[in-house]
Order: C-alpha cells, then sequence, then structure tokens
C-alpha cells in the first residue's frame, strides 16, 4: 500500500512549488484518522479538524475506524498512498504503531490527537487536555456533589467506581487524577467504595476489573446492573465515579431501572459535554460533566501539523508544554517522550451548563436536538 518513490517524489515536488510560491497549504493532503462513532465527540473532532485543515488551504480527509485498529491501520495507509503530508490520529490501541512507523519512513508527520500513540518512537507532537486534570474535575465533582468535606466515618458515603478503556492511554490519567481527590476520604471512612477498589491506575488487577473495554455503553451498563443486583445490593449508592459522559448516561439508565433510585439518582460524574449529557445535567439527572472545548483542540492540531509541515515553530493559543507544568509522563509513549501541548478542561454543573453553548461549541441543531436554549 505504500507510495511509490515516484509519487512521493512528485509529492514533495509539488508541495517545495506551492510552499516557495506562496507559503499556503495549495492543496496538500491531511489525513484525519479518529477512532470511533460510537462516542460522539469523533465525529464534531473529525468534521472541525477538517475545517480547520481546509481554512489553512489544505485537503483534508476524515475517516472512522469503528474502534478497530486493523481498520484504522488500513485507512492511515490509504493516506500514505495518497500522498499526505500530515496525518493527525485519534487512535484505536498501540497497535497504531506499526502503521505510524510507515507514516514515519515516508517522512509523513504524525500528530497523536487527543490520545497518545503508545509503543511507538517514530512521531514527535501530541496535542491533547490535562487529562490528569479532567480526573481531577470528576473528583471534585464528587467531593462538591456528596458534600465530603462534612462527611465522616460514622455517616459515610457510599460509591461504586468505573474507568475508561484500558487500550486508551488517556483513561489511567482520568482514573488517577479522580482518585487523587477521593483517596483521602476513603482512608479516613467518610468515603466507602462499593465494588473493586483500586487506588491507583497501577493496581492492574482492579483497575481491569472496573475498566470499559473500548468504551462500550453496553459493558457499563451490564456492569452498574451487576453490581446494583450484587455487591451494591444492601446499600445505596450516593455516587459512581463515570469517565465519561456515553458510560454515565447507560449507568444512569441502569439506576433508573432499580426502584431504590427512582427518586433519588446517585451522583454521576462524566466528560465530554455532549449535548445529550448537558442536557440531562441541566434537568438535574447527570450531575456534572467536564467540558474540553475540542473545537479549540482540533484548530490547535492544524497549527501544529501545518508548522510541523513548513519546519516552523507552531504558536498554539491556550495550550501548554506538559513538560513545563511537569506532566511529561503525559507525552511518555514507553518508548519516547514526545512534545505534549494540554488545552485546559472546564467544570460544568447545572449552574454553569450553558458554557459549552456559549462557547459555541454545539450546532444549532445539537442545542434543538436537546432542547439546550
Ligand atoms: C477521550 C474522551 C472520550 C473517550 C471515549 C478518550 O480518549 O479523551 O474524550 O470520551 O476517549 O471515546
Amino acid at each position: 500500500m505504500r507510495k511509490s518513490s515516484f509519487a512521493a517524489a512528485a509529492a514533495i515536488l509539488v508541495a517545495g512549488t506551492v510552499f516557495a510560491g506562496c507559503g499556503a497549504a495549495g492543496g496538500t493532503l491531511i489525513g484525519i484518522a479518529m477512532p470511533e462513532t460510537h462516542v460522539m465527540r469523533w465525529i464534531k473532532d473529525g468534521a472541525s479538524l477538517k475545517k480547520f485543515a481546509e481554512a489553512r488551504g489544505f485537503r483534508a480527509q476524515d475517516q472512522y475506524a469503528n474502534a478497530d485498529q486493523n481498520m484504522q491501520n488500513t485507512q492511515i495507509q490509504n493516506f500514505l498512498t495518497q500522498g499526505a503530508k500530515a496525518i493527525v490520529v485519534g487512535c484505536v490501541n498501540d497497535g497504531v504503531a506499526a502503521a505510524v512507523a510507515d507514516a514515519a519512513r515516508d517522512k509523513v508527520t504524525v500528530i497523536a490527537y487527543d490520545r497518545i500513540i503508545p509503543e511507538s518512537a517514530d512521531y514527535d507532537y501530541y496535542i491533547t487536555f490535562n487529562n490528569f486534570k479532567v480526573g481531577q474535575l470528576q473528583g471534585q465533582g464528587i467531593e462538591k456533589g456528596l458534600d465530603l468535606k462534612s462527611a465522616t466515618a460514622a455517616a459515610p458515603k457510599y460509591i461504586t467506581l468505573f474507568a475508561g478503556s484500558p487500550t486508551d492511554g488517556n483513561a489511567f490519567f482520568f482514573y488517577d487524577g479522580a482518585m487523587s481527590a477521593l483517596n483521602p476520604y476513603v482512608e479516613s471512612g467518610a468515603l466507602i467504595v462499593v465494588g473493586p477498589y483500586p487506588k491507583t491506575s497501577k493496581d492492574t488487577a482492579n483497575f481491569q476489573r472496573i475498566a470499559t473495554e473500548n468504551w462500550q455503553a453496553s459493558v457499563a451498563k451490564t456492569r452498574m446492573e451487576n453490581l446494583l443486583n450484587g455487591d451494591a445490593k444492601d446499600v445505596t449508592l450516593d455516587a459512581v465515579l463515570a469517565p465519561n459522559d456515553t458510560l454515565a448516561r447507560a449507568i444512569i439508565e441502569a439506576c433508573k431501572a432499580d426502584a431504590k433510585y427512582a427518586n433519588k439518582l446517585p451522583v454521576v460524574t462524566g466528560q465530554d459535554a455532549e449535548a445529550a449529557s448537558t442536557a440531562s445535567i441541566k434537568n438535574g439527572e447527570q450531575y456534572m460533566t467536564v467540558f474540553k472545548d475540542t473545537t479549540k483542540l482540533a484548530e490547535a492540531a492544524i497549527i501544529l501539523a501545518e508548522s510541523a509541515v513548513k519546519g516552523t515553530t507552531p504558536n498554539i493559543p491556550g495550550a501548554v508544554l506538559a513538560s513545563s507544568i511537569g506532566l511529561e509522563s503525559i507525552g511518555d509513549t514507553g518508548k519516547k517522550v514526545v512534545k505534549a501541548y494540554l488545552l485546559d478542561p472546564v467544570i460544568i454543573y447545572r449552574e454553569n451548563w450553558s458554557d459549552p453553548v456559549n462557547a459555541g461549541f454545539y450546532t444549532q441543531e445539537e442545542i434543538a436536538q436537546n432542547n439546550l436554549k
């Protein structure tokens, strides 16, 4: 599937001519490889990336891999065959490294988008959010929702824990961030964990028990149903740590089917500010979410891709280098530490549910469908 050296030479020539001529991107192709569509954000991410690439004079193609790494590798190979100069990859799992190695051989810039590309030394840039902070905000949400600061071991609160996909490096940061806020309350006895309790994601055996393979809502819903009929049968849960909105809504669905929660749902966290979850927060069901302005992330990724292709220094508004705030481990692939740029996540409660709307994060259609006016 690799492009011929003739095609490669031609592509370089064309790109070279254009850059020398006017400094615009001149129709150079940027490939956009997104992991899945069952979590809404990726559809939006793909569309935003394409829009920002085209606005800067690139040609762009977006592809979605249905949480299947083989499919994504084929999509990346197709971008290479077509002579793409940069590929923005939100990977499915570490199996992407082979396709990234092919891109490096073809001197094509790969930008790891939102998720790190693990076990690879074949790329240099990663753009994401401060994922540890995303988790911290979820932990803080529970702290506030349960008023943990005033809780005591004599009258403890009950929580059950969910994590994201163990194939996604972000899931570990989210979890560790959340537990950094919650562990002190578990230790004091004010918060009791129902079900498995990995203190950190390094407790691999217990982490696997609470993880949600490929971020599938059906997996989380079934696990919640099993908890309600098992470990949580004799208690009333005050909170559920849910790592994102898709899973939060599945967990809430399971709770709603249990008479015990008919009048009062547990405090359920989330992430992504999906329109459906923002509506749920507005209606007093889901307790909170974390708004990551992925429109800004997409713009930042294209700025990064453009400067890498042109060999200039990127200036990314609103982003900090992970190394400058002691979070270089966010850029650690296991084989190399890549330059990681971080954007800032924002906490959303019922009282500020309209922040993402005001930021222009939703389309008119999403606003109308979810009654977010
Ligand atoms: C992203 C989240 C998303 C999850 C599931 C993570 O890598 O950071 O925003 O909810 O994947 O798609």
